[in-house]
């Protein structure tokens, strides 16, 4: 067991302490970077370690002699996640992870770690997610939580550059703002309120005051399912803007998600890339975004247009099941055979169990698509757009795509009526592109008191607790619309991930909420 903490003489002599991010500035220069050991490992006169320090990796190489040789033994048994201080001369090498790399002259041991349980072995996503508070040292949660953090201060940004006053809505609400069953109770000293499903309500009354505002967010609701799209606790921002129309709200929302890919491909690009992002899918994030009816978006789901790409799209996955299966099988007889590497079975080992986890994947749509045909060949107007069609629809678009238009029985109840087809609301869903299906839901809402009015006695809402709603079309009433974005199915989307359960810090689930 190393001793900790430990000093050698060799640090008495001061440098600067700085961050890998910034070696850039200072290379040749002597330094002290702090952080932990992400790997190590040593041959002969020569160690290496793998420095994270929370800014960015660098490579640490310690060559043994007079200067290194007090802690040069250390190194050689420095355990996974150890916290260091390691000082040496920065030196730009191209083919080092992150461009620079120092060569160390001193090394402070400040804690060393117990046996690590996430090791650089693969690992399922079950044991990953129990373990989420040391995950986030991993690579890949570092890359999205950064680039989740980048959304956010772009969709601040982009609101506050734009005059929309921030309005706080509370959390303890009184009454249903979306559907009555996914409502949170709460206790509330002896009266039931329920944990907030949509700040719109509160803020189509400040904007009768700010004109131009918007919330941001936690959001909760009882999502009784476990899907790979829906969390009970996740960010939502909702703009609402007065007298706006239909296409106004949609505007925005357009310029709002091409603002925010440009920032991410801006500040994250090579982030994606490692992250087996498609960058050009995210460069085509441009306007306009295509815009279809619900009525268009039922007849193009039935015609054959749908049929022909799904059964395509079976031919190909089965394709791609089959070079699975030989790639698997090769992965397999590497990291079991005699005389090769540790490191390169390893390696192998890795492979195999993303390969398989692709497959198994693929056998799960495959298995999945001749519903999906049947599902939108016999979809009837009137129903709701289910998962499946979302993602037909998004996945035949190369940018995303406005459905608007919902019949009013799929639809909330504040929802403006089509004056010119009282069958539907004035409203929209945008379905990112790829499949990732819908990140946004908006709409005009209703300005007339009486309509809105018979809307919440047909659907039984207790009036009563609407009062001060209601008051909103008394006193001034006019033509306003917004929508709600949430941040981690855009995470998803933007980032590329299958599951919005790695979007978010600590996510929760049907069942999950542990750490
Ligand atoms: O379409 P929704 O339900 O719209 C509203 O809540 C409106 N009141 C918003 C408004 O007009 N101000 O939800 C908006 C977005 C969805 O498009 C989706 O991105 C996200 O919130 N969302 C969820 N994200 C993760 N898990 C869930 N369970 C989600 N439910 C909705």
């Amino acid at each position: 067991m190393l001793r900790s903490p430990r000093s050698h003489p060799t640090l008495a002599r001061m440098s600067t302490v700085t961050t890998i991010d910034r070696l850039s500035e200072q290379n040749e220069q002597d330094v002290t970077l702090q952080g932990w050991v992400y790997n190590s490992r040593a041959s002969g006169k020569i160690a290496f370690i793998i420095l994270r320090d929370g800014t960015g990796m660098c490579q640490c190489v310690i060559e043994k002699n007079e200067q290194t040789e007090p802690f040069f033994g250390d190194v050689k048994r420095l355990p996974q996640e150890t916290a260091v201080e390691v000082t040496g001369a920065v030196n730009k090498e191209e083919r080092s992870v992150g461009g620079y790399e120092l060569r160390v002259t001193g090394l402070k041991i400040v804690h060393a770690a117990g046996d690590y349980p996430i090791t650089p072995k693969p690992h399922g996503v079950e044991f990953l997610m129990k373990h989420r508070h040391l995950w986030f040292r991993s690579k890949r949660p570092w890359h999205i939580l950064r680039i989740r953090s980048t959304i956010i201060d772009q969709i601040r940004r982009f609101y506050n550059d734009r005059g929309y006053v921030l309005i706080d809505t509370p959390i303890f609400a009184p009454a249903a703002g979306e559907g009555a069953q996914t409502l949170f109770q709460v206790d509330y000293f002896g009266d039931p309120v329920y944990l907030a499903q949509t700040g719109q309500l509160y803020l189509e009354a400040a904007c009768m005051a700010h004109r131009k505002v918007y919330c941001f967010g936690p959001t909760f609701r009882a999502e009784k399912s476990k899907t790979r799209r829906h969390l009970t606790e996740f960010w939502m921002v909702e703009p609402e803007i007065a007298f706006a129309s239909l296409t106004d709200v949609m505007d925005v929302a357009e310029e709002f998600i091409c603002s925010i890919a440009q920032r991410v491909l801006a500040d994250h690009r090579d982030e994606l890339i490692e992250l087996g992002r498609n960058v050009e899918e995210i460069e085509a994030i441009q306007k306009p975004f295509h815009r279809m009816t619900y009525t268009e978006a039922a007849d193009f789901l039935k015609g054959p247009k749908v049929k022909e790409y799904l059964e395509r799209d079976l031919a190909d996955k089965t394709a791609r099941v089959a070079e699975l299966d030989a790639t698997i099988a090769e992965l397999e007889e590497t990291a079991g055979k005699q005389g090769v590497k540790q490191w390169q079975k390893d390696k192998a080992a890795a492979e195999a169990i993303d390969a398989r986890e692709e497959r198994s994947d693929l056998s799960e749509q495959i298995t999945n698509i001749p519903h999906h045909v049947k599902l939108a060949a016999d979809f009837q107007w009137g129903s709701d757009l289910g998962g499946s069609d979302e993602t037909i629809l998004s996945r035949m678009h190369d940018r995303p795509v406005f459905i608007t238009h919902y019949p009013k029985a799929c639809k909330a109840f504040y929802m403006r009526e089509d004056r010119s087809d009282d069958r539907v609301v004035e409203c929209f869903d945008l379905l990112a592109s790829q499949g990732f299906g819908e990140i946004i839901g908006g709409s005009a809402r209703e300005e007339d008191y009486d309509r809105l009015l018979a809307r919440m006695k047909h659907e039984k809402l207790p009036v009563s607790e609407y009062e001060w709603y209601l008051d909103l079309r008394r006193y001034g009433s006019v033509p306003h619309g917004g929508f709600g974005l949430g941040v981690e199915r855009t995470v998803a989307w933007i980032c590329g991930l299958k599951h919005i359960r790695e979007t978010i810090p600590y996510p929760r689930m049907m069942g999950k909420f542990y750490p």
